[in-house]
């Protein structure tokens, strides 16, 4: 029986997962970090972090079987980050993270300079914030003395594969979130390259997912356990890998995940993109097929705030009683009435991505009057990010793809009432399945393929993913029909005041004191 690992290095902590072959899995661990705000907008991590975490990760998990049987190691993680490297293979600055918002301006410039049509023919997406070049962009025009030292521009996992083999690979998920592939031609997009006199060297060698790119190096071997030559897969972008971990691998199938970000991912065989770009639209981890991809910057992550800044008592509980502060939660949103009795909440708390590429939207509460309740809010936060999540589902459908079923994953689909809220707000069937440790766990069975245990992804998924739960539209849906419209119109009626708002916050912060209209 041969073992397969994956592992994720995620934004807060890197989580490796060992699996047999028949897809059962054997452990997991997950070593936490921390990540830095530094500055307002800004987002920022170690990569010597995830690398300490990736050691401990693996020692744990070969602790207690034979490190000879594993037969393959793949690799996912937080996307868009920029980790650049010296001639020595040094980090020249921290990660500027997937999270980080400086970069609204280099986004600007870049896209005027290559042309909005050519940014979205070549690249599939408009240029993001959060996206890799524009970041590339900032550290060229705010730190020429780190700009001038770059040898090597590493997405977060793909560091992590240096450290393990020595070599600089990517995957073409991955590499489809930096701004600088032909989504497409599924190649390093030379034209932006060019324009701003980037060197294509910088760059690492870009593969299709399942690829055996790299062997574990000597040294790594001897600090891990592992053994030396083992197959390194390339692997994927978390959210690629996440969907081959919940089966998303076909034509038709469509995910939801419910984790810090909320995601909706449709697999695709052909290369399509939405006019305006409001969807990403990347290589998939399946070689040869992409996926179309909304996200939102704040879904669990909107909870976790509420529940930490508005809800005390509920995480002092916690404590005491050991009954998790938001079942508590969840149990008081059930009272309350679907709708919320007209309170709206806009989850925006980090800016936005999809819809709305806005890194100025913020947070609210609409619509508060005396009648309201704790539990109404409460409710209204997990209805305010279901309705953004449909909001991607209505770019989808609004280009002909139309689910029979969504998958759901992440920590929120493990509520009855957020999964129903989500059926109902969706009108579609929703589902669950036997996998649910995620992205680790499709790099897992990515490393399967590519390590010769299954013949394709979509066999490796079927082998190994089943459902387990099926959860189908109920009586709230021509209540939330009603609501919808009512959310959707909110963030166009207040993107002019979250712009104003920040041109005050930063005057102020400025020292600068002004009144206008
Ligand atoms: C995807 C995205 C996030 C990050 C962090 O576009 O930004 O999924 O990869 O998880």
């Amino acid at each position: 029986m041969a073992y397969l690992i994956g592992i994720d290095v995620g934004t807060s902590s890197t989580k490796a997962i060992l699996i047999e072959q028949d897809g059962r899995v054997v452990k997991t661990v997950a070593p936490e970090y921390e990540f830095q705000t530094p500055k307002p907008l800004w987002a920022e991590s170690d990569p010597a972090d995830w690398w300490a975490a990736t050691i401990d990760a693996i020692k744990a998990l070969l602790e207690d079987i034979d490190a000879s049987q594993v037969a393959g190691l793949g690799l996912t993680g937080q996307m868009h980050g920029l980790v650049c490297l010296d001639k020595a293979g040094e980090v020249l600055r921290p990660c500027i993270m997937w999270n980080d918002q400086r970069t609204a301006a280099q986004c600007l410039e870049m896209t005027t300079r290559i042309g909005e049509d050519d940014v979205i023919s070549i690249t599939g997406n408009p240029i993001l914030p959060g996206f890799t070049a524009p970041k590339i962009r900032w550290v060229e025009e705010n730190e020429p003395e780190v700009f001038e030292r770059i040898d090597k521009v590493l997405l977060p996992k793909d560091y992590i594969r240096y450290k393990l083999s020595g070599e600089f690979f990517t995957d073409v998920s991955d590499a489809s979130g930096t701004s600088l592939l032909d989504v497409q031609q599924r190649r390093w997009a030379r034209y932006i390259l060019n324009e701003f006199k980037w060197p294509e060297s910088w760059l690492p060698e870009v593969t299709e997912s399942p690829v055996a790119s790299t062997r574990l190096s000597a040294s790594a071997a001897s600090l891990t356990g592992l053994r030396d030559g083992l197959p390194i897969i390339a692997g994927g972008g978390d959210q690629a890998a996440q969907a081959v971990g919940c089966g998303i691998v076909r034509e038709g199938v469509i995910s939801a995940t419910l984790g810090t970000s909320g995601v909706v991912f449709a697999h695709s065989d052909e290369y399509r993109v939405e006019p305006k770009g409001r969807l990403h639209a990347f290589c998939h981890a399946v070689p040869g097929k992409w996926h179309l991809m909304g996200v939102m910057l704040s879904a669990g992550g909107a909870y976790q705030w509420y529940r930490n800044q508005l809800c005390k008592d509920a995480v002092s509980s916690e404590k005491e009683t050991g009954t998790d502060a938001y079942e508590l939660l969840n149990e008081e949103a059930a009272k309350a009435p679907p709708g919320c009795e007209g309170l709206l909440f806009l989850p925006y708390l980090s800016g936005e991505r999809t819809p709305y590429p806005d890194p100025n939207a913020r947070g609210s509460f609409v619509g508060l009057s005396l009648r309201h309740t704790r539990a109404h809010m409460t409710r209204s936060v997990l209805e305010g990010v279901s309705f953004g999540l449909n909001d991607s589902l209505e770019l989808m459908r609004s280009m002909g793809i139309a689910p029979e079923n969504i998958v759901l994953s992440g920590g929120g689909a493990n509520s009855p009432l957020w999964r129903q809220m989500l059926a109902d707000v969706f009108d579609t069937n929703c589902s669950m399945v036997n996998a649910t440790e995620g992205a680790a766990y499709g790099a897992a069975l990515l490393a399967g393929v590519g390590a010769g245990v299954y013949p394709s992804v979509e066999e490796a998924c079927d082998r190994a993913i089943s459902t387990t739960l099926d959860v189908e539209p109920g009586d709230n849906v021509p209540c939330y029909a009603d609501f919808f419209p009512r959310y959707r119109n909110l963030y166009p009626a207040l993107r002019f005041e979250f712009e104003q708002m920040a041109d005050t916050l930063q005057a102020h912060a400025q020292g600068r004191w002004f009144t206008q209209d």
